[in-house]
């Protein structure tokens, strides 16, 4: 069968939703219509318990308690949730946040906001390889700190930051840790007890379940975590996201967390085997880098710094054979080049060159393959025209 074009190798910008969850989606869209907080019928009931069916399949893919899983329409609304309710649950505005300069937007745009209201953000750096260091971390704590957020892994890079240790930092002077984890969960085993995190956020859309839905976990024993919640109406998610519960969406979030669990650890292994080959394959070409090669990284991401090639021009002409990304899909619309890549001290010319391959659970040998040989050529184009401009220049 010939191979369907472009091959998709943007996982970490929304995953294909798996088959299997479409199917258990349908009926709620249809017969079994009903308003998961309609008490008096069994339309209710039956979305009621669909919803409790899911909240546990969630829960369990990080090891929280059902009780600890507040539904929202995804990780941005999720991460919002949790800074601006933590904060909100403070008197006054004389708090102090810690997050690094490598967060998603989500993050960076949620902490500008609380700037605003009067509350103090530090922006950690990282280091060439992507990692917040732990010694500067516990030297930004004040007395005024409330909440670490630090995320999981990097969706530009995959780099895993130290989380136990963050959390150990976190724990060791009262202080709230929240990671986004919408990058690993799903992907890499992440477990809130062994991990010490507080509160998590996650989407569906980034594991195989529909967009739309995400959810915050929400610590409840050791400590207990209040949140204020940001959306008032009808007090449902235990009073932290008011708002009819996107019953499908949810079922769907359910199952697709429940296939992760059940096949995360086969999968990362194949995935990680075909990305480290594609690696491999790659850096036959020379003056080709790996961004964060060395340390702990999802397994299905590579970031590739690619010299001497117009890298405008490569995504034009791979663009019909390929669909990677730049840079993360939220600030591709801009060009500005990547703050991620600029913080790990890339310069402007190289992050111009860099790009972000995803592979997920629906791709294959064959699409990586084809991505290489498409990638291969381009690149030996590009060095070979730059060869004959320089010619002409000297
Ligand atoms: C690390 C990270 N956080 C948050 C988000 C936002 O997630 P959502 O699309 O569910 O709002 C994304 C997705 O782009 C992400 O990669």
């Amino acid at each position: 069968m010939a191979l369907k074009l472009p091959v998709y190798l943007d996982n970490n910008a929304t995953t294909p939703m798996d088959p299997r969850v479409l199917e258990e989606m349908l009926p709620y869209f249809l017969e079994k219509f009903g308003n998961a907080a309609s008490k008096t019928h069994s339309f209710g009931w039956e979305a009621e318990e669909a919803v409790d069916i899911a909240r546990e399949q969630v829960a369990a893919l990080i090891g929280a308690h059902p009780q600890e899983i507040v539904f929202t329409s995804g990780a941005t609304e999720a991460v919002n949730l949790a800074i601006k309710g933590v904060c909100d649950n403070v008197a006054g505005t004389d708090y102090h946040i810690i997050t690094i300069i490598t967060e998603h937007k989500a993050v960076l745009d949620t902490c500008k906001h609380v700037e605003k209201l009067g509350g103090s953000v530090t922006y950690l750096p990282v280091n060439a390889n992507g990692l917040v260091s732990i010694d500067e971390l516990e030297s930004a704590i004040t007395d005024k700190t409330i909440l670490i957020a630090v995320m999981y892994a990097n969706n530009e890079t995959g780099v895993i930051q130290p989380i136990r240790d963050i959390a150990e930092i976190a724990k060791k002077h009262g202080i709230l840790l929240l990671t986004d984890a919408t990058q690993a969960v799903g992907k890499i085993p992440v477990n809130v007890h062994m991990d010490g995190i507080d509160l998590l956020t996650f989407s569906a859309h980034k594991l195989y379940g529909p967009k739309g839905v995400g959810a915050l976990y929400v610590r409840k024993k050791n400590p207990s975590v209040t949140l204020t919640g940001q959306i008032d109406g009808g007090g449902h998610e235990r009073n932290m996201r008011s708002g009819t519960l996107n019953v499908p969406g949810i079922v769907g979030f359910g199952k697709a967390c429940e296939i992760c669990n059940n096949e995360m650890a086969a999968e990362s292994k194949r995935l990680s085997k075909l990305r480290n080959a594609f690696e491999v394959e790659l850096l036959v070409l020379k003056d080709i880098s790996i961004n964060g090669q060395d340390i702990p990284r999802l397994p299905h991401a590579t970031n590739v710094s690619f010299g001497h090639v117009d890298g405008e021009k490569m995504i034009f002409e791979a663009g019909s054979d390929i669909a990677f990304s730049r840079s993360s899909a939220c600030t591709s619309a801009t060009l500005e080049p990547s703050y991620v890549l600029k913080a790990m001290g890339l310069s402007d010319e190289a992050i111009h060159h860099s790009f972000r391959f995803s592979f997920g659970r629906f791709t294959t040998e064959e699409q990586t393959g084809h991505a290489i040989q498409v990638i291969s050529k381009i690149v030996k184009e590009h060095r070979h025209e730059g060869d004959h401009g320089h010619h002409q220049i000297v």
